[in-house]
C-alpha cells in the first residue's frame, strides 16, 4: 500500500496519541481497585457505602475487592484518596497495621470487610485526617481479632466508629482508650451475651455523643459490672451526655433490677418481650424511651403496654406480635383516658395477626395519636373521636363499604390511604368532613360504579388523588369519567392526578376550561386513553405526564402534542398497538426527559424527525422499542442530552455519526444490544473506550440485568446465523488501517518518511493512478480467462445507512421485474463470509458486468465506499468500458462534492441518474435504470449512455 504525505503525517498523529492514552490510564487502571474522581458524578461506580460517603471535589474515591496483602494490593492507587472502600478475600487471616495506610495523608474515610488475626495501631506514622472508620468481620461469623490497647489513640480526628461482627471479648480491655474526639460508636453483633463487656470497654470516651449497640445474643440485662476488667471505677456519667443512644437486643428472658440505671434517657430501645419481662422493664433504672419496638410470641394484654407506655413517657411504639392472639383486650378500651391519660404517644403502629380484636370504640382514648397504620383490619365506620388524627393508614384490608360520612370528624386529617380494598362505590357524601386531607390513595379498588358527581369536590385541601381502578359502567365498552364534574373547582389546585382503568379502555372529559394553578403531574393507565375536548387549557397546566395505554389519542391523532408545557414525558405502548403518528412529540420542545416503552419506531413513517427540536431533553430512555438504526440526522438536536438508555427488541444498525450531536452526553447504557457485524460500527469499541467523557454500559438481554463487558460483546453475521465475537470480528475484519498504522508507526516510520517525501517530490502526481491501473491490469490479466461470464447484474456500492433504501426500494424494482431478472450483488447479502473484505469487494466487483454506486451524504463518507470507488474507477480506466452507473439518492452541494475529485470528475465526464422526489416519476427512473443494467441480448455487448 502507497502513502501520501497527510496518511504519513495522521500516522504519526495517531501513534502521539495512543502513546499519551497509556501514560495516562497507567494511573487509571488497578488490578483490585477501582478509582473514581470525586470531580464526576459517581454513576455506576460500584460498591456499597463507597459511593455514598461524603467525599471533596479534588480526591479521589477507591474501592478494592479480593484484597490479600493491603500493602502490595493497594500500590498505584493515586495519593489524595480520601475514601477508600476495600474488601480482603475471604479466608486470608492476616493480621493488619493501620499503618499500611499512611501513604494516603488524606484518607477521611476508611471501611474495611474482613477478619484479621489482629490489628495494630498506626505507630510512627499517623492517619491526620481520619474520620470515619469502619470494620466489618462478620462474613466468617464472629471474628475473633485480637485489638490491643490505645489501638485508636493515634488517629486524633476519628470521630465515627463501627465495629461489626468483632468479638469484643477478644479485644483488650482498654482498646478504646485514648480516643478524645471520638463522637458516634456504633457496635453491632459483638458476640457478648453480658452488657458490661461492652460498657466497661467504652466508658472512658467521654466525647461520645451518639451510641448504638446492636447485641442480638443479649438475653439478660444485668448491672454494670466491671470489675472482670480490674477496675475499681464506678461507672461513670458519661453515658448521661449521650445525645441519641440506641439500643437493640434479642429475646430477653430477664431483667435485673437497675440494669439500665447508666442510662437516664433512651432513644430507642428494640426487643422481644414477654408480658412478665415487659413489667420489669420501668424497674431497670431507665427513665425515659422515645422509641420502643416491641415484638415476641407471647400473649401481651393492653394494659401492660399502657402502663410502659406511661411510665417511660414512651413517644412511639411499634408492636409486632406472631402469636395468633397476640395483643389481648381483655374487653377494655386500650389505654382508659380515665385511668391514666397517656399524652406522650404519638404514633402507634400496630402489626397484628388477630384482625378481630379491634374495634372503633377503642380508639376513643387515643385522642394524641397521629398516625395510626393499621394493618388487616376490618373497616372500622366510626373515627369521630379521633379529632387529632393527621395519618390514616387502612391499606390492603378487606374493606369493600364505606358508608357516607364515615370520616366525619377527622377535621386533622391530612393522608388517607385506602388502596388495596374491594371498595367498589364512591357518593357524594362518602370522604364529607375531611376538610384537611391533601391525601387520598384509591388504587386497586375495583370501582365498578359510576364515582357520583360531586364526590370530591369539597375536599378544599386536596392536592394528590390516586383513583384506581375504576371500571364503571361494567356493560359499557368504554369508560367515560367527566373530570370537572367529579372534582368541581379543586381541579385548579390538584399536584398530583393518578386514573387507571386497568385493561379497560378509557376516554376523559375535561369538561370546562379550568386551568390549573399548579405544575400537575397527571398519569393515565388503560387499555386505551382518549379525550374528548384536547384543546382545553387543562392541559397546558402538566409538567409530568404518564401514560400507559397501547393507543393515547385525541380523536385519531396523538394526543402528546396536546401538553405543550410538559417536561417529562413517560409513554408506554405495546409494540403491537395500532400505529399513530407519534411526530408530534418534536413539538414538546419543554422535554427535559422523554422515556418510551414498547413504541415500535420501525412503522413510523417519519421516525427520523420524531426527536427534532428537542433541545433542553436531558434523559432519552427507550425501553422495548423497535428502530430501524441510530444515526445523526435522529439525534442532531440533542445538545443537552446527558443520559441515553437504549433497549431495543430488534437487530439494529449502530452508526458512528448519531453520537457526533450528543455533546452533553455522560451516560451511555445499551441494553441487549443486538446489532450486525460491519465495519460501520468498528467504532463503536474504540469510541467506548477512549471517550472518557461518556460512560458506556453494557447490560445484557435478562430481566435481571447484569453488566458485561464490551469486550464480550456479539453481533449477527450476515447470514443470520453467526454470532461471533464483535471485538475480534472488527480485529480480523475492519482493522487493517489502524493495525498498519501501528505497526509503521513504531517501526519504518522514519525511514518511510524520508522515502516518501523523496519519491512523492519526484513523481508524486502520477503515483496513484499508476498504481491502481497496474493492479487492474494485473487483475484483469488473471481473470481474463472468465471475462464475459459475470455472476452478477451489478455490484451495488453503498453505505449501510442507505440500506433501508436498498431493501425496500431497490432490490424489488430491480430484482423482481423481468424478465429477464437482474441479480444484484449487496456486500450485506452476498459477500463471502470469513474472506479479507477488500478482498471480497474487489472479487464481487469483477464478478459482476456492472458497478452501481449510490452517492449520498452518507456514501461520501464511507471509507469502505470510498475504496469501492477507487477500485471500480480504476477498473474504468483499464476496461475503457461503460461499467459504472451512478445514482445520486439525494442533492449533494458541488461544493461537497468538490472535496471528492474523482466522483467530482465522473459527475463532469458521465451522465447520472437522481432519485426523483416526486413519486410519479419513480416508475420512469426504475425503467432507465433497469435498461441499463439488463444483460446484453446476445453475446455482443450492449452500450449504454
Ligand atoms: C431525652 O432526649 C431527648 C432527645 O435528645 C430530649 O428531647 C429530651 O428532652 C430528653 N429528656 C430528658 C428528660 O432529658
Ligand atoms: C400505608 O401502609 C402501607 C403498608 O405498610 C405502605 O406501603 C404505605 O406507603 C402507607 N401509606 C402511606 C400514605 O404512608
Ligand atoms: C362535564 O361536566 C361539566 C360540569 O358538570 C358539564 O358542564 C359538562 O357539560 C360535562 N361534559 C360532558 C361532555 O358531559
Ligand atoms: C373555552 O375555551 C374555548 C377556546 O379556548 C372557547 O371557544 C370556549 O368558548 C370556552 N368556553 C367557555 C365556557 O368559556
Ligand atoms: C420541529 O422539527 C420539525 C422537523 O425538523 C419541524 O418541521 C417542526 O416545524 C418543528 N416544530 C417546532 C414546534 O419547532
Amino acid at each position: 500500500m502507497l502513502l501520501t504525505l497527510g496518511e504519513i503525517s495522521a500516522m504519526f498523529f495517531h501513534s502521539a496519541v495512543m502513546f499519551l492514552w497509556i501514560q495516562s490510564a497507567s494511573g487509571w487502571m488497578h488490578p483490585k481497585c477501582q478509582i473514581h474522581d470525586n470531580n464526576e458524578d459517581f454513576g455506576h461506580f460500584p460498591t456499597w457505602i463507597c459511593t455514598y460517603l461524603p467525599r471533596h471535589a479534588e480526591h479521589y474515591t477507591a474501592a478494592c475487592e479480593d484484597v490479600t496483602a493491603i500493602e502490595e494490593d493497594l500500590l498505584g492507587l493515586p495519593p489524595n484518596i480520601n475514601t477508600l472502600c476495600m474488601s480482603m478475600k475471604q479466608g486470608e487471616n492476616r493480621s493488619m497495621s493501620l499503618g499500611f495506610f499512611s501513604q494516603f495523608q488524606d484518607l477521611e474515610y476508611l471501611y474495611i470487610e474482613g477478619c484479621f488475626s489482629q490489628i495494630l495501631p498506626t505507630g510512627e506514622s499517623h492517619l491526620p485526617n481520619l474520620h470515619y472508620l469502619h470494620l466489618e468481620g462478620k462474613i466468617s461469623g464472629c471474628c475473633d481479632c485480637h485489638i490491643v490497647p490505645h489501638t485508636f489513640r493515634d488517629l486524633v480526628k476519628l470521630s465515627h466508629l463501627t465495629m461489626w461482627g468483632y468479638r469484643l471479648s477478644a479485644m483488650a480491655p482498654d482498646v478504646f482508650h485514648g480516643m478524645t474526639q471520638l463522637q458516634s460508636l456504633n457496635i453491632r453483633e459483638p458476640c457478648v451475651d453480658d452488657l458490661s463487656e461492652i460498657l466497661c470497654r467504652i466508658m472512658k470516651i467521654k466525647s461520645l455523643m451518639k451510641l448504638n449497640i446492636e447485641a442480638p445474643e443479649i438475653q439478660s440485662l444485668n448491672q454494670l459490672n466491671c470489675v472482670f476488667l480490674n477496675t475499681n471505677e464506678s461507672v461513670t456519667t458519661v453515658f448521661n451526655n449521650l445525645a441519641f443512644s440506641d439500643l437493640s437486643f434479642g429475646e430477653i428472658t430477664h431483667i435485673e433490677e437497675g440494669a439500665l440505671a447508666w442510662l437516664q434517657n433512651l432513644t430507642r430501645l428494640t426487643g422481644a418481650f414477654s408480658q412478665e419481662v415487659l413489667l420489669h422493664l420501668p424497674l431497670s433504672g431507665i427513665q425515659q424511651i422515645q422509641y420502643f419496638s416491641c415484638s415476641g410470641s407471647n400473649e401481651i394484654d393492653f394494659e401492660s403496654i399502657c402502663n410502659v407506655v406511661f411510665l417511660l413517657s414512651i413517644k412511639e411504639i411499634y408492636l409486632y406480635n406472631a402469636n395468633t392472639n397476640g395483643l389481648k383486650d381483655n374487653g377494655h378500651e386500650i389505654c382508659s383516658f380515665q385511668k391514666q391519660p397517656i399524652t406522650s404517644l404519638t404514633k402507634l403502629t400496630l402489626v397484628l395477626n388477630n384482625i378481630q380484636m379491634l374495634f372503633a370504640k377503642q380508639f376513643i382514648c387515643l385522642v394524641n395519636l397521629q398516625y395510626l397504620d393499621l394493618l388487616h383490619m376490618l373497616f372500622a365506620k366510626q373515627f369521630s373521636c379521633l379529632f387529632k388524627l393527621q395519618c390514616l393508614n387502612l391499606t390492603q384490608n378487606l374493606i369493600s363499604n364505606i358508608d357516607d360520612f364515615a370520616f366525619l370528624g377527622l377535621t386533622n386529617l391530612e393522608s388517607l390511604d385506602i388502596a388495596k380494598n374491594k371498595i367498589t362505590q364512591i357518593n357524594a357524601n362518602t370522604f364529607f368532613g375531611l376538610h384537611s386531607l391533601t391525601w387520598l390513595d384509591l388504587r386497586n379498588n375495583p370501582l365498578i360504579h359510576n364515582i357520583e358527581a360531586m364526590s370530591f369536590t369539597h375536599l378544599t385541601s386536596l392536592r394528590q388523588v390516586f383513583l384506581g381502578q375504576v371500571h364503571n359502567p361494567l356493560t359499557e365498552p368504554v369508560i367515560k369519567l367527566n373530570l370537572t364534574l367529579i372534582f368541581g373547582g379543586i381541579l385548579n389546585q390538584l399536584t398530583h392526578l393518578y386514573i387507571s382503568s386497568a385493561m379497560r379502555p378509557m376516554q376523559l372529559i375535561i369538561g370546562s376550561n379550568i386551568t390549573s394553578k399548579q405544575n400537575l403531574s397527571l398519569q393515565l393507565k388503560g387499555q386505551t386513553v382518549s379525550f374528548e375536548d384536547c384543546d382545553r387549557p387543562f392541559f397546558q397546566s402538566v409538567t409530568h405526564l404518564n401514560a400507559d395505554a397501547e393507543e393515547f389519542l385525541c380523536g385519531s391523532e396523538f394526543m402528546g402534542k396536546y401538553f405543550t408545557s410538559v417536561e417529562t414525558f413517560d409513554y408506554r405502548s405495546k409494540l403491537s398497538a395500532k400505529s399513530v403518528d407519534l411526530t408530534s412529540i418534536n413539538q414538546l420542545i419543554h422535554l427535559r426527559k422523554l422515556t418510551l416503552r414498547q413504541v415500535d419506531l420501525l412503522i413510523q413513517r417519519s421516525a427520523d424527525i420524531i426527536f427534532h427540536n428537542l433541545t433542553k431533553l436531558e434523559v432519552l430512555e427507550l425501553y422495548h422499542c423497535r428502530i430501524y438504526s441510530l444515526e445523526g440526522s435522529l439525534t442532531k438536536d440533542f445538545n443537552s442530552l446527558k443520559r441515553m438508555y437504549l433497549h431495543f427488541e430488534n437487530i439494529y444498525n449502530v452508526f458512528y455519526s448519531f453520537t457526533e450531536p450528543l455533546s452533553s452526553l455522560k451516560y451511555l447504557t445499551f441494553h441487549n444490544l443486538q446489532m450486525f457485524c460491519s465495519c460501520d460500527n468498528a467504532w463503536l469499541i474504540t469510541w467506548a473506550k477512549g471517550y472518557r467523557q461518556v460512560e458506556v454500559l453494557m447490560l445484557s438481554p435478562y430481566a435481571d440485568p447484569s453488566i458485561y463487558a464490551l469486550e464480550d460483546l456479539i453481533c449477527l453475521s450476515d447470514n443470520g446465523i453467526d454470532t461471533p465475537n464483535f471485538v475480534k470480528y472488527t480485529e480480523a475484519n475492519c482493522t487493517t488501517e489502524v493495525g498498519f498504522v501501528l505497526f509503521a508507526a513504531t517501526g519504518l516510520g522514519v525511514l518511510f518518511f524520508m522515502l516518501v517525501v523523496l519519491v512523492h517530490n519526484l513523481a508524486g502526481p502520477y503515483l496513484l493512478p499508476l498504481y491502481h491501473i497496474t493492479l487492474g491490469w494485473l487483475s484483469e490479466a488473471m481473470r481474463s480467462n472468465t471475462r464475459g461470464r459475470y455472476h452478477y447484474d451489478g455490484f451495488v456500492s453503498y453505505s449501510g445507512m442507505d440500506e433501508r433504501w436498498v431493501v425496500e426500494e431497490l432490490l424489488p424494482n430491480l430484482e423482481q421485474r423481468g424478465p429477464p431478472f437482474l441479480r444484484l450483488c449487496l456486500h450485506s447479502r452476498d459477500f463471502q463470509l470469513g474472506k479479507d473484505i477488500v478482498e471480497n469487494i474487489t472479487d464481487s466487483l469483477y464478478r459482476s458486468r456492472h458497478t452501481l454506486c449510490l452517492v449520498s451524504r452518507h456514501y461520501l463518507r464511507s471509507n469502505w465506499c470510498s475504496l469501492e470507488m477507487k477500485l471500480a474507477t480504476s477498473r474504468l480506466q483499464v476496461e475503457q468500458r461503460d461499467i459504472l452507473l451512478l445514482v445520486f439518492l439525494e442533492k449533494i452541494p458541488p461544493r461537497r462534492l468538490s472535496a471528492h475529485h474523482r466522483l467530482a470528475r465522473l459527475v463532469k465526464t458521465r451522465t447520472y441518474l437522481d432519485w426523483p422526489q416526486d413519486p410519479n416519476q419513480h416508475q420512469a427512473f426504475w425503467d432507465r435504470l433497469w435498461a441499463k443494467l439488463k444483460p446484453p441480448t446476445e453475446a455482443r455487448e450492449q452500450r449504454f449512455m
